[in-house]
């Protein structure tokens, strides 16, 4: 079968099934071309609440397709390949949450949306890379313990002066990796590029950057811009989805350790081995995990109008 041959049974497969495909956009060409909806981590939870289809596939990282289950709890929910996790999702659990909770109760506890659906249970509001500093102004305790990862949370604290921000030691082992060092040696190679980075890198190359935004701000900047050349500080994949919609500029990947093995795990085969019933894993929540979960991505929704 050729890709295209794949892609059409995908689509025929959906159409009679009423299933609806969620593609994040550091999926690969072939699976974002035949989602029903592809963008940031933000986008993709306002269009779960939205969507009609019984069926929902998440291509994505398993909080993702969470999310999706604690907005529809009466749709099946897939995640395309059972085995994609986010690292930093994991990275904090609840009972150590719960006892650095008891140390702050004054605090107001905000979870990246990058967090189980568990930990979301007794967290106070979720935030995404796009909607965090907006979320953050609106809250009005002045004292916020963000987690779990740092570098978005020094991000948010920079723009955020009034707030008292306490961060946990948590973030992404993709982003994080990525230094100085490295923007050096791409600046060195395109010198006229612009640098756009996202909120997930260390604040040593957030400073170095011209714009900081979430996957989909990066887009839309790089699309709008006037520039002709841009060296992307996020996922590689965001590199090639831009010069496929920007042939006439170019764009450089910042560092090839930029690649996330966790979202790039999924392929357009286990997309078609889901929508026809043989593949991925339906999404299984309890009635109280939801409803607990549900209040803090809630909250989310409220506050970043
Ligand atoms: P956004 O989609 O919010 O930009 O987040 C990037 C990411 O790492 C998702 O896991
Ligand atoms: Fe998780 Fe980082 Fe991969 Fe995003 S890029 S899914 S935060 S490991």
């Amino acid at each position: 079968m050729t890709i295209n041959e794949v892609q059409a049974k995908i689509l025929q497969l959906k159409k009679e099934k009423d299933i609806c495909i969620l593609a994040h956009s550091y999926q690969a060409r072939e699976i974002v071309e035949i989602a029903d909806f592809s963008g940031d981590s933000y986008q993709l939870s306002v269009a779960a609440s939205k969507v009609s289809n019984k069926i929902v596939i998440m291509c994505g990282v398993r909080f993702m397709a969470e999310t999706v289950k604690i907005l529809s709890p009466d749709k099946t929910v897939l995640l395309s390949n059972p085995e994609a996790g986010c690292p930093m999702a994991e990275q904090m659990d609840k009972a150590l949450i719960s006892s650095v909770k008891k140390q702050h109760p004054d605090y107001t506890v905000v979870a990246y949306i990058n967090t189980t659906a568990e930990l979301k249970t007794i967290c106070d509001v979720c935030v995404t890379s796009s909607s965090a500093v907006k979320i953050v102004k609106n809250i009005e305790n002045k004292n916020i313990l963000f987690l779990p990862d740092c570098n978005l949370g020094a991000y948010v604290a920079a723009q955020v002066p009034e707030k008292n921000v306490k961060l946990l030691q948590g973030g992404c082992p993709i982003h994080a990796v990525v230094n100085p060092g490295d923007v050096k040696k791409a600046r060195d190679r395109h010198p006229g590029a612009l640098l756009l980075v996202h909120p997930e890198c260390v604040p040593e190359v957030v400073k170095l950057a011209d714009f900081v935004g979430s996957t989909s701000a990066i887009m839309e900047h790089a699309e709008s811009s006037a520039s002709k050349e841009f060296i992307i500080g996020t996922e590689i994949s965001i590199a090639e989805h831009l010069q496929y919609r920007c042939p006439d500029k170019r764009f450089y990947g910042l560092s090839h350790k930029l690649l996330c093995p966790n979202m790039r795990i999924n392929t357009l085969i286990d997309v078609l081995n889901c929508v026809s019933g043989a593949g991925g894993e339906e999404i299984k929540l309890d009635e109280e995990t939801i409803a607990q979960a549900r209040a803090c991505i809630d909250k989310m929704i409220e506050l970043s109008v």
